[in-house]
């Protein structure tokens, strides 16, 4: 199938070197078709976009024919990459923030796959702190930066902030298109997020996991290009793109989901699973009737993370999972591996100081039979690149 890119080109001087892009783009045998801005329209005209892209070109968000013709959450999802070049200042901003005030921005906000920008803007501008930070966020988000390069700029200046060369932003999409994906062809399950144990219709035991690490690690192996099922308890974090997400409350259900999701090469146990249940969870409402409090008899859950360890012929090849901890992280954490009888535990501390359950960072140390590896503190969408990254060099390994 031939790949496709939505090209959305935004209000800078850069915009001139478009109709070259889409030029090596097409060449390339990749369909361009292009979202014009209010501000790219003052550099380049729509005509030259269609002309040279043969795909008409998009400019507004309220146009009826468009919209008959393609929805602009269609037109977002339409393409295999959306790629935002030259990507000014502003627009890094509002997508930064999550802005959809025109059909660029809004396509951003809807699309469900992966996005690289190309920043072009003044040096001063690329340095400000508001720039700095904007990046980041978008990085954090596994948003592709493409340049920007040092030279002389339209304004006069000299300094970084020049839109990379249209053959460089050219050559970074043929490589993504070309670039094998690591995980393709391997299975992986993931858990997420807290397990609900109900006491009654109403009340239920849980925890403070957000489920923020464990749908990362999903989405990092989809993007690497295995086939991921995300089981997860109760969370708020939306489904990540391209995974299949079974939705359970309690522990039980969730190991009943794991197993039926098996055979799987990778398993990643994120889930802060609860531990006990309600030995007998009432089936109507209990009543306060007097003052004595009801006696709460609790039952051991089954450990989802040693059942799939131990699962024999299905077990998976990698079988990785947590330790949450708040003191002796990494005595505990070895330990663990050692019960559980897993290969991997990902130690992190998540006593309330740290903030890590429902936090954006995480500080975590990969335990394993080599030992034990500190990683520097990161976002939790960083940590779960990171182990996507390192399941692929260990299943590349043992297959050579
Ligand atoms: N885990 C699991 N099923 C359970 C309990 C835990 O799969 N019933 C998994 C978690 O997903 C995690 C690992 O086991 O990968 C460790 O979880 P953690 O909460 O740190 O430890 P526990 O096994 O609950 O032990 P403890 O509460 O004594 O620290």
């Amino acid at each position: 199938m031939e790949n496709s890119v939505l090209l959305i080109v935004s209000g800078g001087i850069a915009a001139v070197k478009c109709p070259q892009l889409i030029r090596n783009l097409v060449k390339k045998g990749i369909t361009t078709r292009c979202i014009l801005t209010r501000g790219g329209a003052q550099f380049v005209t729509p005509l030259s976009l269609a002309a040279l892209s043969g795909e008409k070109v998009y400019e507004d968000l309220f146009s009826l024919t468009d919209e008959s013709e393609m929805g602009h959450i269609e037109l977002s999802r339409s393409a295999d990459l959306v790629v935002v070049a030259p990507a000014t200042a502003h627009i890094l901003a509002r997508m930064a923030a999550g802005l959809a005030d025109d059909l660029a921005s809004t396509a951003l906000l809807a699309t469900d796959k992966p996005v690289m920008v190309a920043p072009a803007m003044n040096v001063r501008m690329w340095e400000h702190p508001a720039t700095r930070q904007n990046l980041q966020t978008l990085r954090d988000r596994g948003i592709t930066i493409i340049g920007p390069e040092q030279g002389e700029m339209a304004c006069g200046e000299f300094g970084l902030g020049r839109m990379s060369e249209p053959e460089d932003i050219a050559g970074t999409i043929e490589k993504f298109f070309k670039s094998g994906k690591r995980l393709d062809g391997k299975r992986a399950l993931v858990t997420s997020g807290p397990t609900f144990e109900a006491i009654d219709p109403v009340r239920y035991i849980a925890n403070r996991s957000s489920g923020k690490q464990g749908h990362a690690i999903a989405a990092a192996l989809a993007g690497l290009g295995a086939d991921t099922t995300l089981v997860s308890g109760p969370s708020n974090e939306p489904e990540p793109r391209g995974v299949s997400v079974i939705h359970v409350q309690s522990a039980r259900e969730m190991l009943a989901a794991c197993e039926g999701a098996l055979p799987a090469d990778i398993a990643v146990c994120a889930a802060a699973v609860s531990d006990w249940r309600s030995a007998d969870a009432a089936p109507s409402k209990l009543k306060k009737n007097g003052s004595a409090p009801p006696p709460l008899e609790l039952a051991l859950n089954p450990d989802i993370l040693a059942t799939l360890s131990a699962a024999g012929n299905k077990r998976p090849a990698l079988v990785v999972g947590f330790a949450a901890e708040t003191n002796d992280l990494i005595e505990h954490a070895t330990q663990k591996r050692l019960t559980k009888g897993c290969d991997w535990i990902l130690a992190n501390d998540v006593s309330a100081d740290k903030g890590t359950f429902g936090g954006q960072d995480n500080t975590v140390h990969l335990i394993s039979d080599q030992g034990v590896e500190d990683w520097p503190k990161m976002s939790k969408q960083a940590v779960a690149d990171k182990l996507a990254e390192r399941i692929a060099d260990t299943l590349e390994g043992a297959q050579s």
